[in-house]
């Protein structure tokens, strides 16, 4: 018995040994994490890293963004219209790295500044690999991806990560990456029980001795309802605050106990992604982010655009302007806050 113990003890002390070089470079991978489905994790992290990696552009970095999805669905890939795209391996590189057989290879350039690691088939194997597996040959695995993306991360400002919303393998194996989780939440409660697993998964005593570093960034509200809002100006008519009615005042408060409860010092973000169902399907169909729908929304194309969407999606999109305008904005508001505070964190902890 004492033999094995030391065994493991050994184990773990040459694990941290090489993971510490690793750590130290994945400072800024954020994931996007709800054990429930259809919360916006997908829709989030192609909009964010979107925005993120046009910030990059227009100031000139020298680094790029990298968006990787963990989930075998693939609806990452489809969000920048990548699907079935040269260099789209359905997961292939992702495996590799987490067999240690090659080194991550994604997707250059699918925008400007942006990378891609996409998913797909290939995943089902990698879940496959870690399942079964002992603890020690499952934590050789996370090791073995942590210092795959490690190898690649000088190259990018920030790595971002769609999770799936039922596996645990895939979960736990982007929390051994992962800096920052942020959870999407929509009105209902699976979704909080959701959030209460991100709780689990963080107790996990695995994930919790191989990666002590990943936390809660924050807590998002998406697809509430932009009329739940309303907007407080001063005598000059300039909006000074707002005030939450309705279900989208119910959940912050809902929420914010829930955060309390679990013992986090993190935040219910203040921006919230409007409800626009439509608008989210139209990107998705056309693998466009919300800013990129906006400006296509207002180019000459967009009647024919608009009749040819009708065959797709059943009825013709009645999109304006201003509705993909006012989406791509929440956008860019939740990631100035979010990523705001994840600066904020690392310029405290530094
Ligand atoms: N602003 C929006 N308002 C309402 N619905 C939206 C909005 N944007 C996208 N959607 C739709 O919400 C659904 C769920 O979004 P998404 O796929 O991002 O969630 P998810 O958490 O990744 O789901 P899963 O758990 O299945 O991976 C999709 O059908 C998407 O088209
Ligand atoms: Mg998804």
């Amino acid at each position: 018995m004492r033999g094995s113990r030391s065994r493991d003890e050994e184990f773990w002390e040459n694990v941290l040994e090489r993971l510490h070089a690793a750590r130290r470079k994945l400072t800024r991978v954020v994931i996007l994490l709800n054990g429930k489905g259809g919360t916006g994790k997908t829709t989030c992290t192609a909009n964010f890293s979107a925005v993120l990696a046009q910030v990059a552009t227009e100031s000139g970095s020298a680094k790029r963004v990298l968006a990787m999805e963990f989930d075998p669905q693939g609806n990452l890939k489809s969000e920048f219209g990548q699907m079935g795209k040269p260099g789209d391996d359905d997961g292939k590189s992702i495996l590799a790295a987490v067999m240690g057989t090659a080194p991550l290879a994604p997707m250059r350039e699918v925008r400007p500044h942006l990378d891609l690691l996409p998913s797909g088939e290939q995943l089902r194997r990698v879940v496959r690999n870690l399942a079964p597996a002992n603890e020690h040959e499952r934590v050789e695995l996370w090791l073995s991806f942590a210092e795959a993306l490690a190898e690649i991360a000088d190259e990018y400002e920030w790595i971002l990560v769609d999770c799936p919303p039922g596996d645990e393998a895939l979960q736990k194996l982007a929390m051994a990456v992962a800096r920052w989780i942020v959870i999407p939440t929509v009105f209902d409660k699976a979704s909080r029980y959701g959030l209460e697993q991100v709780g689990h998964l963080l107790q996990d005593p695995d994930v919790d001795r191989f990666n002590e570093d990943v936390d809660v960034l924050g807590v998002l509200m998406f697809a509430f309802e932009r009329r739940e809002a309303r907007a407080i100006k001063d005598d000059t008519g300039e909006i000074v605050d707002q005030k939450e009615v309705g279900q989208r005042s119910r959940l912050r408060r809902a929420l914010e106990e829930d955060l309390a409860r679990g013992g986090s010092p993190a935040p219910v973000f203040q921006t919230v992604i409007s409800n626009s169902r439509v608008v989210g399907e139209t990107c998705r169909e056309l693998g466009m982010v919300a800013y990129e729908l906006a400006d296509s929304v207002q180019s000459p194309q967009w009647p024919q655009l608009r009749k040819e969407l009708a065959g797709t999606l059943g009825g013709l999109v009645s999109i304006t302007d201003t509705t993909a305008e006012a989406l791509a904005a929440d956008y860019e508001q939740a990631v100035q806050e979010i990523f705001g505070r994840a600066l904020k964190e690392e310029a405290v902890n530094s």
